[in-house]
């Protein structure tokens, strides 16, 4: 079950660009993803073929109620989840702020909401100011800084029989380190209280199983797995229900389409389907692969099992290669087999400033990002806040194992 990196780059047109004479590298995957051509023809034939509102009584608006239902069927198969309960929107952070702001009118003073040390903003803010409105009280569970990992131990005392929601990531986008999903939502069920998993970063890396996780909320981009820039929101269909939607009144009553809010994207969801399609086709590509019943679902998690394989071997490339650079420090998980990490690394470059190192990377035509990228609390937990934060190189399915050690190389160089 190998991925083949050849066929699957000559999908990608933006890998063909070129600087300075050479392929560009593109280690920025934890900041978005490139998209296949089949992603771009299909946004794009939606708006040559012309594009109208849904639910109209002509053929183009019954082609956007289609694309919609579509886009919900693609998205429940990438979560192991059921259609109806799918909504989308700009992207998490709005679908985060919507569902946040109608569950925190739920709470009270005395209440409590778990944060954690190892989430994108786009999981705390929304939460705090929920919190703060109602009047409940914020707690976090800290990250071991050794290993930039959640500790567990602090998120089980953070909970309590107050605890009425616990947000937490599925793995971090600043540092990589995966999170044991289904056990951080049982020590939320344990106190009666709802799990809200962002999975935005972990999506292009593994398998989602909202069934497996038994997480009452899971959101995703699709920007960050090969797709264009729209939100997918996972709830379960009874809370999605019970909670009240702040939405127009014509807008739909029932769930999961009362938490999407105004005119969606028609030729983004034609794009997210796309997406989902391309990861699918990945995982029906793979040579002896066992498939039970052919379906969509099951080629996804073959690709996202093979995409692990894969992404496991330029992970040790990468940590192999850093290790005999002195001057470099990881922040996060090193060791371990498999790694439980994506192949996303901050880094340090012991007497060079962060954006330095992205600069010198970037005339290169290495593309990686520095400083905290809105991981506010993780850069903060790991004491490098006022440093300028950390360089992350992020790799995905669609990076070589060439193109790790040509990082490698210009790392080397600019730690002298
Ligand atoms: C882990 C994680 N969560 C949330 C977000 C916010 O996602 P969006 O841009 O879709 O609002 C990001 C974006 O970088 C992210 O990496």
């Amino acid at each position: 079950m190998r991925l083949d990196p050849t066929a699957i780059r000559s999908r990608f047109p933006a890998l063909d660009r070129q600087q300075g004479g050479r392929p560009v590298v593109w280690a920025d995957g934890p900041g978005g993803t490139q998209v296949p051509s089949s992603v771009i023809e299909a946004m794009g034939g939606v708006l040559s073929n012309g594009s109208s509102n849904h639910g109209g009584f002509f053929s183009a608006s019954a082609e956007s109620d289609e694309l919609h239902e579509g886009a919900r069927q693609a998205v429940a198969d990438l979560f192991g989840s059921s259609p109806g309960e799918v909504a989308f929107g700009q992207n998490m952070t709005s679908l985060t702020f919507a569902l946040s702001r109608a569950i925190g009118r739920t709470w009270s003073e005395g209440d409590e909401v778990v944060l954690t040390r190892l989430d994108h903003d786009a999981n705390v803010t929304p939460w705090m100011l929920a919190a703060r409105d109602a009047g409940a009280t914020v707690r976090f569970a800290d990250i071991d800084v050794e290993t930039a990992t959640l500790d567990l131990d602090s998120l089980e005392t953070a909970v309590g029989p107050n605890t009425r929601l616990v947000a937490l990531p599925a793995a971090s986008n600043a540092v990589g380190s995966l999170v044991d999903v289904s056990k951080a939502v049982e020590i939320a069920h344990s106190v009666g209280a709802l799990a809200f998993v962002d999975a935005v970063h972990y999506a292009p890396h593994g398998p989602i199983d909202v069934r497996a996780f038994d997480c009452d909320f899971l959101v995703a981009s699709a920007y960050k797995f090969f797709g264009p820039h729209t939100g997918a929101l996972y709830g379960k269909h009874d809370l999605l229900q019970r909670f009240e939607a702040y939405r127009l009144r014509p807008a739909p009553s029932e769930a999961p389409g009362k938490w999407e809010t105004g005119t969606q994207s028609f030729e983004s969801l034609a794009g997210v389907t796309a997406a989902v399609d391309y990861l699918a086709s990945v995982g029906s590509s793979l040579a002896n692969i066992q498939r039970s019943a052919g379906s969509r679902r099951a080629d996804l998690v073959a690709a996202m099992a093979a995409t692990q394989q894969y992404e496991q071997m330029l992970s040790h490339r990468f940590l192999d290669g850093v290790s005999r650079i002195p001057k470099i420090r990881v922040y996060g998980v090193t060791t371990g087999n498999p790694l439980p990490r994506t192949p996303t690394f901050g880094i340090s470059v012991e007497g060079v400033h962060p954006d330095r190192v992205a600069a010198a990377l970037g005339a290169e035509g290495i593309f990686v990002w520095s400083g905290h990228y809105y991981a506010v609390e993780p850069i903060a937990a790991l004491g490098v806040a006022d440093t300028g934060g950390l360089v992350r190189i992020g790799f995905v399915h669609y990076n070589l194992p060439e193109e790790v050690d040509r990082v490698i190389e210009a790392l080397q160089r600019i730690a002298g």
